[in-house]
């Protein structure tokens, strides 16, 4: 028997000669003391010792079993503080080190304008309407009483994508979308993209506009006037006063030219304003009858105006961009002056 615990204690300490994790290690041990273990199966066995030898084979079986479970009690405090101080080596954050920093983006000026427009609008009571940017024909000319070979055609050179389909010149196609659709008392603000074959320092091929429409019973001119008077207020400043110089657009009769009192020299002539004073901001006038007919409204009964601003140049005239290709190149440097505007 004792040859048999020698030999037991021999291979145990063969086994955890190497040992290095707490599973292994917890493996060798099932191997020895477990259920059906070596040690385990030796103290079944008793059971076949003569009665007389069973007290000194008990002791010397407690013996050796106290003695395994102190080994490995050993090996295994050793291999856990070692895996303890392994983890907090991989695991230290080193907390002296500087964070990684993410640079701030910028709202584009188009965005801000647009914005600030949607926001001095909605301020007024109106609401947003999206219209398409493809238009056929009928939306962008023929309802806006433009019909074919009208003259006023010319003064939007159109990129057509077939014979009836356009690139939109104009937002306001998305007047006759709404009218068709909603019968006054109407107040849509409509901003979107809109296309030109015209490309120069204050011209490019893809611009935005924000297009308004009010159409309610006893709408005046005066009404349009006191309502940009708000809007250049707003926009450029509390002392800017507006003015209407009579115009031409198809769609509206009177039309008128819009002008802004120059926010830069206060009206007394600079470069901004090219010495007079006044800088034209954008085209209006009351709904021609024609175009409320066509929608199935009556001229007699409701009258209404409308407006339309090129976004990129208010945003020019009030950020002091001199090229407008600058609002399309996408150039950081560029874009990074506008942080922190809202
Ligand atoms: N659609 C006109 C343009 O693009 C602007 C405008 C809008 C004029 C509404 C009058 C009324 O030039």
């Amino acid at each position: 028997m004792q040859d048999k615990i020698n030999e037991i204690e021999k291979s145990i300490d063969e086994a955890v000669k190497d040992v290095q994790s707490s599973k292994t290690l917890q493996e060798i041990k099932m191997r020895f003391l477990g259920k059906t273990g070596e040690i385990s199966s030796l103290m079944k066995n008793m059971r076949d010792v003569p009665p007389e030898q069973r007290p000194s084979m008990g002791k010397l079986l407690n013996a050796l079993r106290e003695w395994t479970e102190e080994r490995f009690d050993a090996i295994e405090k050793r291999i856990k503080d070692f895996e303890l101080k392994k983890k907090y080596k991989e695991e230290k954050i080193d907390v002296t080190l500087p964070g990684r920093v993410t640079e701030d983006g910028a709202y584009h000026p188009n965005t801000l304008i647009r914005n600030e427009l949607i926001s001095v609008f909605a301020g007024m009571g109106f609401e947003i309407f999206e219209g398409p940017e493809i238009e056929n024909d009928y939306y962008n000319f023929t309802a806006l009483n433009t019909p074919a070979d009208h003259p006023a055609r010319d003064m939007q050179d159109t990129f057509y994508l077939s014979n009836d389909l356009l690139l939109r010149t104009q937002t306001s196609a998305g007047q006759i979308r709404v009218m068709e659709n909603k019968k006054p008392p109407i107040k849509i603000l409509s901003p979107g993209k809109v296309y030109r074959s015209d490309d120069d320092a204050t011209h490019s091929p893809m611009f935005s506009q924000m297009e308004g429409l009010v159409v309610d019973k006893g709408i005046t001119l005066c009404d349009l006037k006191g309502m940009l008077d708000e809007f250049a207020r707003k926009i450029f400043g509390a002392n800017v006063k507006t003015r209407l110089r009579p115009s031409y657009f198809p769609f509206t009769e009177p039309s008128v030219e819009v002008d802004v009192s120059c926010f830069e020299c206060g009206g007394k002539g600079c470069r901004l304003c090219k010495g007079t004073g006044w800088i034209e901001v954008l085209g209006a006038g009351m709904v021609n009858r024609h175009v409320l007919e066509g929608c199935d409204i009556d001229p007699d009964e409701y009258t209404g105006f409308a407006f339309g601003m090129g976004i990129e140049r208010i945003a020019m005239l009030k950020y002091g961009i001199n090229n407008m290709k600058l609002l399309f190149e996408g150039d950081v440097r560029f874009l990074k002056q506008f942080k922190g505007e809202r």
